[in-house]
């Protein structure tokens, strides 16, 4: 099968064809995902709190980005596997992106990285594209900045704000960036966004005029319970399955009637 290229999501975006992408942390789910024809995988710094249980992204480490999307991209034969870049792994200096985005990709065989920021990361994406390293934007909701933002809100409801954002995106694709993340952003203004590119938007909450979408994965699944959201649809309800399923086999242990004979060697 045919790796699908930034290039190709370009295309994509040309031929007005949806792109479709999810958060991806193991092997295991990125088969599956990658047999259903999901076309990004991106391995996002949500894994921090997804399944490492922590409040924020703001303690992810590159080495815990790096495990996580090396074992992401075994699992994969044609989605394009993104790194997301933890925080201060990219903001310090040019050189010291350089270093640890050429890190993710040499050391993972992911195909792109995806970093926050508007124009005041210009400069080092495009740095990071002149190496040759792909680089995914990120602006609206960005979460290595929830502090600076108070909290996890909609972001550029006013008009000044949204100018703001339009100037971010615009900078990036200057910059070389072959798409952005518009996280929590008002649909209007994605779409305004979204037409005023050439490169594709892929959305979070931003409406449905953006050229893709990505959901965390364990969200849509349901799995990830606890957290809920305007933007999240649930497509299946996997909690509930696993729940459900760990009392059925707590109660068989307990009742003794697993393992049956059937699960048994006799010899
Ligand atoms: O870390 C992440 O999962 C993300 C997506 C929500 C876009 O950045």
């Amino acid at each position: 099968m045919a790796e699908l290229t930034t290039l190709e999501l370009l295309r994509m975006k040309e031929k007005g064809e949806r792109i479709v992408a999810l958060t991806c942390y193991d092997a295991l789910f990125a088969r599956l995902l990658d047999a259903s024809g999901i076309d990004i995988l991106l391995v996002g710094d949500s894994v921090n709190q997804v399944l490492g249980g922590a409040a924020s992204t703001l303690s992810a480490t590159l080495d815990q980005m790096i495990y996580h999307t090396r074992i992401v991209r075994r699992g994969v034969e044609r989605a394009l596997v993104v790194c997301d870049m933890p925080f201060l792994t990219y903001q310090v200096t040019p050189e010291e992106a350089i270093r640890n985005c050429g890190r993710a990709l040499q050391e993972t065989g992911c195909h792109a990285i995806k970093l926050e920021g508007g124009q005041p990361m210009a400069a080092t994406v495009r740095r990071l594209v002149d190496v040759g390293i792909p680089v995914m934007g990120h602006i609206g909701l960005t979460p290595q900045s929830v502090h600076a933002l108070g909290g996890y809100r909609v972001q550029g409801r006013e008009g000044a704000q949204a100018e703001r954002l339009k100037a971010d995106a615009k900078a990036l694709e200057d910059a070389g960036a072959f798409a952005i993340v518009l996280e929590l952003i008002p649909a209007p203004l994605a779409s305004q966004i979204t037409k005023a590119l050439t490169i594709p938007t892929i959305g979070i909450g931003a409406g449905p005029a953006c050229d893709g979408q990505v959901l965390v994965l364990h969200d849509m699944l349901g799995l990830n319970d606890r957290f809920s959201a305007k933007f999240v649809k649930r497509y299946a309800a996997l909690a509930e399955d696993v729940r459900e399923a760990a009392k059925l086999f707590a109660a068989e242990v307990r009742e003794g009637r697993y393992p049956g004979p059937e699960h048994s060697f006799e010899k």
